[in-house]
């Protein structure tokens, strides 16, 4: 079957980009010496995971506690939750999960560390903690090196649980990949600072992740970083591409679409809204549109209703008609692929199968 035979809406992936997109993010990560540790809430599929280990990944990150789950079910023996965990139903959860695999999870606080710390207890496990240190984007994370280097003296006192580290995320930075060395020079100074409080306390931080999709191939510019876990990479998207950290033959992603009514000039609807595209914004570009429509670089996508994609054609010298498919490059593939339970493979055109979306709805 050739895509354009799949009922739409459908998310498509183009399975020699993904395999492209792997192969390059571990070469990078070769070259340069440090692991590879892909964040799978871009993708939430098995399938795509064990690519991934494959590909030479050292392990699998994740936001949630089911999400590790998930991809501990795929195979995975070494999973990083990058997310502060609170609440006894997922401490317990990563706790048998540390069982017979190796669970990390980053924290920048004393409570989940120790809740952590008294299920691995009950459960005879031991998990291994990194401190979440802050370096720009103000979300999670202690704010300065005396605030990680008391935590960290913190978590060693406590039994279950085991100081692995530190993590960073420089999420922050949007600056297109030729212009990031200042912004990442400023990251590595302040990682410096934390590693160094460490040092001097003998506290030792053998792990240390960091790495986003926007800044993945400079993550050498951060020296003491030993894993990245870019996640977007893998299929990249609009806003991969509008900051410059890909080539538009690098995106693995479409969402294919059937234009449903084109009745008024000026204006067409696709079958693709919000429950499909999800409404997140063009960050790295003029915030204009959710999402660009391939062969109608003049066709914008400059409304979503739930189930309708607002298409303003007026500036456009070709027109998509009714009843034509259109394939459409969503702004932001990871909250995308999460509303699709099933997402279609193909090889040049051709459908190869489909694969479950894993972990959607695993949000706990
Ligand atoms: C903590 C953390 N690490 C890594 C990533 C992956 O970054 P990207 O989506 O740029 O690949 C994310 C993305 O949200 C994240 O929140």
């Amino acid at each position: 079957m050739h895509i354009s035979e799949l009922e739409t809406p459908a998310v498509a992936i183009d399975v020699d980009i993904l395999e492209r997109n792997l192969a390059t993010m571990a070469a990078y990560v070769q070259e340069h010496g440090f692991g590879l540790r892909p964040h799978t809430k871009t993708h939430k599929i098995e399938a795509i995971a064990r690519m991934q280990l494959r590909h030479g990944s050292m392990g699998l990150t994740v936001a949630k506690s089911e999400e590790a789950v998930v991809m501990a079910h795929a195979g995975c023996t070494d999973i990083l939750v990058a997310y502060p965990v609170y609440g006894p139903a997922k401490w317990e959860r990563l706790a048998h999960l540390a069982r017979d695999r190796r669970i990390t999870v980053a924290v920048d606080s004393l409570l989940p560390a120790e809740g952590l710390a008294g299920e691995a207890v009950r459960a005879g496990s031991t998990i291994g903690l990194l401190v979440e240190f802050d370096v720009g984007m103000h979300r999670c994370g202690v704010p300065n090196a005396e605030a990680a280097l008391a935590l960290a003296q913190q978590i060693t006192r406590l039994p279950g649980v085991e100081m692995r580290g530190l993590m960073y995320y420089p999420g922050h930075i949007w600056d297109r990949p030729e212009a990031q060395a200042p912004a990442l020079a400023h990251v590595e100074a302040q990682l410096a600072a934390v590693l160094d409080a460490l040092r001097r306390a003998g506290i030792s931080a053998p792990i240390v992740s960091g790495g986003s999709t926007p800044t993945a191939r400079n993550s050498h510019l951060v020296q003491g970083t030993t894993e990245i876990r870019p996640g977007t990479y893998v299929f990249n998207d609009r806003n991969t591409l509008g900051v410059g950290a890909c080539a538009p033959e690098d995106i693995a992603v479409r969402v294919l679409a059937t234009v449903v009514s084109a009745s008024v000039p000026g204006r067409a609807i696709i079958d693709s809204g919000s429950k499909t595209l999800t409404t997140d914004r063009w960050i790295s570009g003029n915030d204009q549109g959710f999402g660009s429509i391939d062969g109608y670089p003049d066709v914008a996508v400059v409304g979503l209703s739930e189930e309708h994609g607002h298409l303003d054609v007026s500036r456009s010298a070709n027109t998509p008609r009714a009843g034509e498919r259109v394939a459409v490059v969503p702004n932001h593939v990871c909250p995308c692929i999460n509303l699709h339970d099933r997402v279609y493979f193909h090889s040049q055109g051709e459908v190869l199968g489909s694969w479950e979306v894993d972990a959607r709805g695993r949000i706990r």
